[in-house]
């Protein structure tokens, strides 16, 4: 049975799911072993070097028997954190250690590592952990101190890692709102977007990292903007507005003066705030003048920001904010990220309050990756528009319980005095419950 494990609990004696790769380097033919299913968080791209038996056990097998901790102690080096084991040709877990995907259950959907619900609660862990450390990092920067490149670092693979797991998990993260702390709590839902973007183009995992290091960053030089500005509700004067635009710009010098981060990861956080008709700030760059992933950073942040609930406003719905961007594809926003935006949202986003064609009203609360038009949701009314005494939870994947409803029309939460966070939190209580009634 093939696992997904956690690399600290690979051991001698285990099968790992792995492939050789060939090389010529300086005339000579080398094996590197790559594992297969993996997470690679790391900074690093090299591969571990295969030498001698090791590479007739591999071919035979399709994989690699561990025989000594030496090989294990590489992939640690090279930034793995999961692994996949086969148990029928090697040691299994001990008992007592869970793996990272449920083995019995039907493999998740395809680009996905784990099951939306395996990984949920550890996005959310992920995602709270990492908002504090920016907290703290926007503080320090506020008090004068520099960004700890390191710290952040640690708490980009975090969030790096789970999106490789499942990126939907982490999307669906983006739609809690919380007035405060804004700006840490908008630097990763825009990081989180933006990741989960690149994330579909297969990217090599140190550049992942990168750009969720910039990303998590891009709007630091706000902690530069006065606060009289900075919180200002409604419209700015000329003068504050000018003020205010700094902060991308500002953004980047904090990245630069702390050493270490790259060019490239300045040049996204500096950038975001582009437009692709040349409309944006500080520059006005055009086109390809903007760095691809400065395109995507501006798409999430101007959704982020939309959306978003603050003092002096309501959050726009999710569906409307996104038809907004739609309707400024290739004037604003570059067209193919305005696509790939789409992609990763969904259809519906988790958290959307839908109709369906029989009337009754529901919530998504969880994607669907092969047919978005098709998310499990929580039926809140019957057909005869009064409210059912519990969501029923149906997946509209399964015909059984579809039962012929499709969704025909996205509704406001609050036309309808419809409070989206408490009935998730219902349905997933009411859910646990359920489980362990079966057991
Ligand atoms: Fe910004
Ligand atoms: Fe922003």
């Amino acid at each position: 049975m093939k696992k997904l494990i956690e690399i600290k609990h690979l051991d001698v004696g285990m099968f790992l799911e792995a492939e050789v790769v060939r090389e010529e380097r300086e005339g000579e033919e080398q094996r590197f072993v790559v594992p297969r299913n993996a997470i690679q968080a790391g900074q690093s791209s090299k591969r571990a070097r295969l030498t001698g038996t090791m590479h007739e056990r591999i071919t035979r097998d399709g994989g690699l028997m561990l025989s000594s901790s030496g090989f294990i102690d590489r992939f640690r080096e090279l930034g793995y954190t999961s692994v996949t084991i086969d148990t029928d040709k090697g040691k299994d877990l001990p008992e007592t250690v869970k793996p990272l995907t449920d083995p019995t259950r039907p493999p998740p959907p395809s680009g996905r590592l784990v099951h939306f619900d395996e990984e949920i609660e550890r996005a959310s862990e992920a995602r709270e952990a990492t908002t504090e450390t920016l907290k703290t990092a926007l503080e320090d920067v506020a008090s004068g101190r520099g960004v700890d490149p390191e710290r952040l670092q640690g708490a980009s693979e975090v969030i790096t890692e789970s999106i490789l797991r499942n990126v939907d998990a982490m999307v669906s993260l983006t739609r809690i709102k919380q007035h405060d702390p804004y700006t840490a709590i908008h630097c990763m839902n825009v990081c989180t977007l933006v990741v989960a973007m690149a994330h579909g183009q297969k990217l090599n995992p140190s550049i992942l990292n990168m750009i969720t290091t910039a990303t998590l960053l891009h709007d630091v030089g706000k902690t530069r903007v006065p606060l009289e500005i900075l919180n200002k509700p409604g419209r700015f004067e000329p003068h504050e507005l000018q003020e205010m635009r700094k902060h991308a710009t500002y953004s980047g010098d904090i990245m630069r003066e702390a050493g270490t981060f790259p060019e490239e990861a300045i040049a996204i956080a500096t950038q975001h705030h582009e437009m692709m008709n040349g409309s944006g700030y500080p520059l006005g760059l055009k086109g390809d003048e903007i760095h691809p992933y400065a395109r995507m950073t501006a798409v999430a942040d101007v959704y982020d920001a939309l959306t978003a609930k603050r003092v002096y406003k309501p959050g726009m719905p999710m569906y409307q904010a996104l038809l907004r961007i739609i309707k400024n594809r290739g004037t604003e926003f570059d067209d193919d990220t305005v696509e790939d935006f789409i992609k990763v949202l969904g259809l519906y986003p988790v958290g959307s309050l839908v109709e369906m064609n029989t009337k009754e009203q529901a919530i998504v609360i969880e994607p669907n990756p092969l047919d978005s038009k098709k998310p499990k949701v929580a039926l809140l009314t019957m057909p005869n528009q009064k409210p059912r005494a519990v969501p029923l939870v149906a997946s509209m994947i399964k015909r059984s319980e579809a039962e012929g409803r499709e969704i025909v029309k996205v509704l406001n939460p609050e036309d309808f005095e419809v409070d989206v966070e408490e009935i998730m939190k219902e349905v997933k209580e009411r859910g646990e419950t359920t489980e362990r009634r079966r057991r």
